[in-house]
């Protein structure tokens, strides 16, 4: 099958996660790096382009521009997807501008600053009839997908509690708080609702979701600011309550030195449970009860179709965030393609994390801040 055209906004260079979107999209040979506008500095932004292989005409100095040009080119010369890997407020506008002109996006996460942004973005793909999918990349790792296709098995029986983490000490030194690169970070005005849990906290959320299908229906926060002169939080404990009376809890920080990335996740239902951690994405736990625990390898034969599908290399050789990322490629290229040719996309390439998804995610962060307001009382998301 033909490469689909790939355009990127943001991720210039020195970002934090735009090689791994560069990397991701062309790993399975699926996209080809065709355009982009990836500084806020026109000059940066042509010429690390350009530095990247792209040509002149297609090393753009904004994203307006990129806009602009690419909208006017014939249907076999028209970008198949864009991605948006800008700082977070930019998100929306960007987002919306290109769906508007009929383009498939992927837009990293936050999806936008407020609910009703997202809603509008939800609508807008419908009426475009365009994919608009949000960067949820862990998502991608072969055993969360794993995770997934147990408890929709039934594997662990009747899911009673979820527990999420994403908790590390990246946000913890004082003396780099006034630091513009984490100062952002941590005002309203440019994060947007909240922090730690914007930034960290809605990936946690979103896998406990996409793990179980199920959504979150009312919360219960304490926010709390360790660095005192932080106008948002950089600590959220939240218990939740999910779709048929699934307990969760939510913890989310940056001031918990010691624990590097610290994403986890477990689940636990009537007959076993499951625990899996970012910084070991290859092994996953599985306990059932009255049971001693046993390690599920990704790579082994054994697994759900849904985890063998997006396996890249033999059992034992660690994979990480690039392929899983690039696994949120895979799905897209095979929607975007059915969608192209008039054809149905496989199931399973339907698990790629959705503008609906997005939105969930703030609708969620809205109500723990109702919550925060009312001393920590549930609220309903
Ligand atoms: N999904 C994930 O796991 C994950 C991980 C890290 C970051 N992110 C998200 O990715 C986004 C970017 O984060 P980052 O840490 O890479 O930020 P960063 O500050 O390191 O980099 C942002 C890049 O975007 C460019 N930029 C800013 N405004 C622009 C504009 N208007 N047009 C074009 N380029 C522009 C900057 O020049 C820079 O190159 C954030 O929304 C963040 O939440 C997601």
């Amino acid at each position: 099958m033909q490469k689909l055209r790939w355009g990127l906004v943001g991720g210039g260079e020195g970002s934090q996660i735009g090689f791994t979107h560069r990397a991701a999209a062309q790993l399975d040979g699926h996209f080809y790096f065709d355009a982009g506008a990836l500084d806020i500095d026109t000059e940066k932004s042509k010429s690390f382009g350009r530095k990247l292989g792209l040509t002149d005409q297609k090393s753009y100095g904004s994203w307006e521009e990129m806009l602009e040009k690419e909208k006017k080119l014939n249907k076999e010369k028209r970008l198949d997807l864009v991605t948006v890997a800008t700082p977070n407020s930019t998100h929306f506008e960007i987002t919306k501008s290109f769906l508007k002109e009929d383009f498939n996006v992927l837009c990293e996460k936050p999806l936008s600053m407020t609910v009703e942004q997202a809603q509008e973005l939800v609508k807008l793909s419908k009426d475009m009839g365009k994919i608009c999918a949000v960067n949820y990349g862990y998502t991608g790792y072969p055993l969360v997908r794993q995770m997934r296709s147990m408890i929709m098995n039934g594997d662990l029986g009747d899911i009673r509690l979820v527990f999420a983490e994403f908790a590390g000490g990246f946000m913890a030194d004082e003396s780099d708080a006034q630091n513009p690169r984490v100062k952002w970070r941590f005002s309203a005005k440019h994060a947007g609702m909240a922090a730690i849990t914007i930034d960290c906290g809605i990936h946690a959320l979103n896998m406990a979701c996409f793990v179980t299908d199920k959504k979150i229906v009312k919360v219960s926060s304490d926010f709390f600011s360790g660095i005192k002169s932080r106008e948002l939080e950089d600590d959220n404990l939240s218990s939740f309550r999910m779709e048929n009376d699934v307990a969760g809890r939510l913890w989310t920080s940056g001031l918990a030195i010691g624990r590097t990335h610290g994403l986890t996740l477990q689940v636990f239902g009537s007959k076993g449970g499951l625990s899996w951690k970012q910084e070991q994405p290859n092994q996953l736990f599985w306990t059932p009860i009255n049971d001693s625990t046993r390690i599920i390898e990704r790579g082994h034969p054994n697994l759900y179709p849904s985890a063998k599908r997006i396996n890249k290399i033999t059992i034992g050789h660690p994979e990480g965030m690039i392929a899983a990322f690039s696994n949120i490629y895979k799905d897209l290229f095979e929607n975007i393609n059915a969608r192209k040719f008039g054809k149905n996309p496989s199931e399973l390439s339907k698990s790629y994390p959705t503008v609906e998804d997005g939105c969930h995610s703030l609708e969620i962060v809205k109500a723990m801040k109702k919550s925060v307001s009312l001393n920590g009382s549930w609220a309903r998301v």
